[in-house]
């Protein structure tokens, strides 16, 4: 049994005082500035938006692979483009850790990107701020909340698959464990409950819910559980999905927590927010979110400029532009 289940609210709480501590988030703020590419490649947002507005139209889960790839990303070594470096002979990438194994996509429509820059303003934008602003742009398309996009970050010459496997949560997690990675990362619990709003689009595996629609899935319709059952049979067809937001899957808005009202949340994690005894907190900003719109959008907006904050310090001092953001520069 996990250590949390021993823990009363008050030890839940002072240990997340402590994890705090331990932070990996940046106190200073990061070199990351709104204008930053306006004389060296000022068409930097009308050749990303226009690809990510392609992508979109052709298929609306595109907007999603692009907001978790940019998540993935802020979570291992920061905001440094590690996630999308392939493996080679020196360097072992992240793209086969456990939580991005058979999963984690949007490589080529970056790659996409990548080179529509290259022929425009070559070696300028760093991998890092495409992925940043392709990620507010998915979000915008599907009909979420704009916000300006701070950049400047510099791509890493290394990649993480340790840290991946160590700081991505995953789908059984319990809220404790949730909770500690997002502190870590120097987020609150507001931002974590706020950003997992992004599960409002986009679909899950059936190995991630399994063991949560054949466990205590809480639904008043029978019909849905039993449309989730013949997805995801209780053997095989792992890989068949689902929408995490059975009422607008392709639409960036609150419903996502109104399932989590209901008890349908399909990822257990996201379930957690809002049935887990120690979630005082989270329930009520689960309510808040569910009930105010506008106040979900308005800090949505406000956490992912604070993950895509996330620095890594060392890609500042020792990073680069990528000229293809498989491989660090020769
Ligand atoms: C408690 C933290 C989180 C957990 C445990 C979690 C877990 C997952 C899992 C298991 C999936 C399905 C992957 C699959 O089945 O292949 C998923 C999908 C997704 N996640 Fe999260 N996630 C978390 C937080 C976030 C955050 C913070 C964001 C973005 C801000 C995000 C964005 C997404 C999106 C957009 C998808 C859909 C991707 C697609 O359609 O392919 N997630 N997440």
């Amino acid at each position: 049994m996990a250590l949390y289940s021993y823990l009363n609210p008050q030890c839940f709480m002072l240990l997340l005082c402590l994890i705090s501590v331990f932070s990996n988030g940046t106190s200073d703020s990061p070199p990351l500035t709104l204008d930053y590419y306006k004389s060296t490649c000022p068409t930097v947002f009308e050749i990303v938006r226009k690809e990510i507005e392609c992508a979109v139209l052709s298929d609306p889960r595109n907007a999603a692979l692009i907001v978790r790839l940019h998540f993935h990303d802020c979570f291992v070594q920061g905001c440094d483009g590690s996630v999308l470096l392939d493996d080679t002979i020196d360097l072992k990438g992240e793209k086969t850790a456990a939580g991005n194994v058979n999963s984690l996509t949007g490589f080529t429509l970056i790659d996409r990107i990548k080179n529509k820059l290259e022929s425009e303003c070559p070696g300028i934008v760093s991998c890092a701020d495409i992925l940043t602003i392709a990620a507010r742009d998915a979000v915008l398309l599907v009909g979420g909340p704009d916000w300006d996009v701070p950049l400047g970050r510099k791509d890493s010459r290394t990649a993480s698959y340790a840290l991946s496997d160590l700081n991505l949560p995953s789908a059984s997690e319990g809220l404790l464990s949730i909770l500690s990675k997002f502190i870590y990362q120097g987020l609150s619990v507001t931002d974590t409950v706020a950003l997992l709003g992004a599960h409002t689009i986009g679909m899950a595996r059936c190995v991630n819910f399994r063991a949560r629609i054949y466990g205590d899935f809480e639904t008043t319709s029978g019909t849905y559980l039993s449309n989730l059952k013949s997805i995801c049979p209780a053997i095989g067809g792992d890989n068949n999905i689902a929408a995490m937001d059975n009422v607008t899957p392709n639409l960036f808005d609150n419903s996502f927590y109104w399932t989590l009202l209901r008890g349908e949340g399909l990822l257990n994690s996201d379930q957690e927010m809002y049935s887990s005894v120690f979630g005082v907190e989270t329930r009520m900003l689960v309510k808040k979110y569910a009930e105010d719109p506008i106040a979900f959008f308005q800090q949505f907006s406000d956490s992912m400029v604070k993950m895509g904050n996330i620095t890594n310090t060392d890609s500042f001092a020792t990073g680069e532009v990528r000229r293809n953001c498989r491989f660090v520069n020769t």
